[in-house]
Formats: C-alpha cells, sequence, structure tokens
C-alpha cells in the first residue's frame, strides 16, 4: 500500500473527536456570546459575513490537535486560510462553525465541518451539530452515517421510489449568500422565483436554513432531495460532499451550462443531489 493514502478510518475517528471537541466549546461559545465585550462579533465581507471569537478560537484549537496528530497533513481553515492553492496532497479543510449567523442569533442550525482531501477530492468527512447533537460521518469506501440520541444509522436514511423525475416533486436547500447586490445576486433571486412559482418549477419547497455543510448533509440523508449554492468554499462543502458521496448522492457544478463531472472543491457554485435508486 502506498504510504502516502490516508488511513480514511482513522482520520474518521479522530475528527469525530475533534468535532466534539470544538462542539463543546460552541456551546459554550452560545452561552456568552451575548455578553458585552464578550464574544466579539466582527464583519469581514459585510455585514452579513460575519465572525466570532469562537469561530477563531475553534478553528485554533481544531488545527493545533490535528497538527499534533498529522504533521505532515496541510491544514485549510476558514478563518486561518491565505487562499493557499489545494494540492494533492492530504488536506484538513475545516469551518469551525458553519452557520455563523445561526450562532449569534442564537439559532441552532449550527456546525463544525471538518473534511479531509486527498488528490485534491473530498474523501472523509465529519459534521456535528452539538446543539442538536447531530453527528454526520462519511469515509471512502466505508459508508456514510448519521447518529443522534437514538443511535446510529446507515445513509440515506429517506429513499425516494422513483428517480427524480420532476423539479415538483423536489425539496430544494439554497441560501442567499453574502453577495447581496450584482449579477450573482440577481440570478439567485431570479432562480428562486423560477423553481417556486406556479408556471415555473412550482418545486414543493425551498428551504434556507443557513450552513452549507448541514444542508449538504440533509440531501445525504434523503431528507432534502437537490441542495444549490454559490459562492461557497472548499471549507463550506469538503466533509459534507464527502459524506454526500458515501451516502450515494452526486455533486455537479451549479451552472446550468456546465457539464455533469464532478466540480473542483474550489468550484463555488455547486448543485448536490441525493441518492436515488
Ligand atoms: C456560510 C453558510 C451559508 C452559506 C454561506 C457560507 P459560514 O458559512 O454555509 O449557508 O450560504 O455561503 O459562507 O460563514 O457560516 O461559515
Ligand atoms: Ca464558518
Amino acid at each position: 500500500m502506498d504510504e502516502s493514502i490516508p488511513d480514511y478510518g482513522k482520520v474518521l475517528d479522530d475528527l469525530v473527536q475533534v468535532a466534539l471537541a470544538g462542539g463543546k466549546m460552541i456551546l459554550a461559545g452560545a452561552e456568552t456570546i451575548h455578553q458585552r465585550n464578550n464574544n466579539a462579533v466582527k464583519e469581514k465581507l459585510n455585514s452579513t459575513d460575519l465572525v466570532t471569537e469562537t469561530d477563531e478560537a475553534v478553528e485554533r484549537t481544531v488545527m493545533g490537535l490535528l497538527k499534533a496528530k498529522y504533521p505532515s497533513y496541510r491544514f485549510i481553515g476558514e478563518e486561518s486560510n491565505k487562499n493557499e492553492p489545494l494540492t494533492n496532497e492530504p488536506t484538513f479543510i475545516c469551518d469551525p462553525i458553519d452557520g455563523t449567523m445561526n450562532f449569534v442569533h442564537g439559532h441552532p442550525y449550527v456546525s463544525i465541518s471538518l473534511g479531509l482531501s486527498y488528490m485534491k477530492r473530498p474523501v472523509v468527512g465529519v459534521v456535528y451539530n452539538p446543539f442538536y447533537h447531530h453527528l454526520y460521518t462519511g469515509a471512502v469506501g466505508s459508508g456514510a452515517f448519521f447518529e443522534d440520541f437514538r443511535g446510529k444509522r446507515q445513509l440515506p436514511m429517506r429513499h425516494s421510489t422513483t428517480p427524480l423525475e420532476a423539479l415538483s416533486a423536489c425539496l430544494i436547500l439554497v441560501e442567499w449568500g453574502k453577495e447581496r447586490c450584482g449579477v450573482n445576486f440577481e440570478t439567485t433571486v431570479e432562480t428562486f422565483k423560477n423553481l417556486s412559482r406556479q408556471e415555473g418549477g412550482f418545486v414543493h419547497d425551498l428551504r434556507t436554513f443557513g450552513s452549507a455543510a448541514l444542508n449538504l448533509c440533509t440531501v445525504a440523508t434523503g431528507a432534502g432531495d437537490l441542495c444549490w449554492g454559490g459562492g461557497w468554499d472548499a471549507w463550506d462543502v469538503c466533509a459534507g460532499w464527502a459524506i454526500l458521496l458515501e451516502a450515494g448522492g452526486k455533486m455537479v457544478d451549479g451552472n446550468p451550462s456546465a457539464s455533469l463531472d464532478e466540480p473542483p472543491l474550489g468550484g463555488k457554485r455547486f448543485l448536490a443531489g441525493k441518492s436515488v435508486p
């Protein structure tokens, strides 16, 4: 066996432990988020793009734990990234809090999202919502799983009995994104309109939950049919994507003119589909 190929099972077990540790920090941070001078909230791109002290503290802890265990692996985290290009080497791709806007508002749809890429592909993923104790995991060749207080189940949990034949039967997860002007925003608004209106896709409904990672996991479970998003970075999608693939789902470019090949991790626009028989 090539020594450089990661042991996906071991990485998965370690990422679960790191996610649980990070989850405890997120819960502790949620207690102090509204105290004056504590857990400061800062703007990044604009007022819809926030980072808190908890995001930064969780990322430092995650990075420290992973670097101690895997000193030769690369690390890309949302809050410390310096636009490093993705390489073929094993690379942890992490978002300390995916759903920071929810976190700031005290809404519990929040996750820590820890992925591993190898040869530039998502190969291991752990997404954990500490508020609900929902744990999603997946590693190449081992399947994908969901665990909560009722136990552990393999994904997908809910299959549709027929292929996805019509948009009108779909529950679609979407996000407004953080760019609220310009051509990308107008495309988003038009797409939402076209999908929802009776003369258009007339879909069952659209959901905007606020965490790309949890959205992808929801499609992996089968509870969501499709997930469409733009402006997503590798840390938004890496872990959820690995889980989705192991659950039998598919990821393609979110642009209608693009091919149906799997897009690169840095592809920004994504359309995820659930597993269908
Ligand atoms: C955001 C969430 C959101 C998505 C944004 C992401 P963050 O991540 O995943 O659902 O629409 O594009 O940036 O900022 O909470 O880590
Ligand atoms: Ca984040």
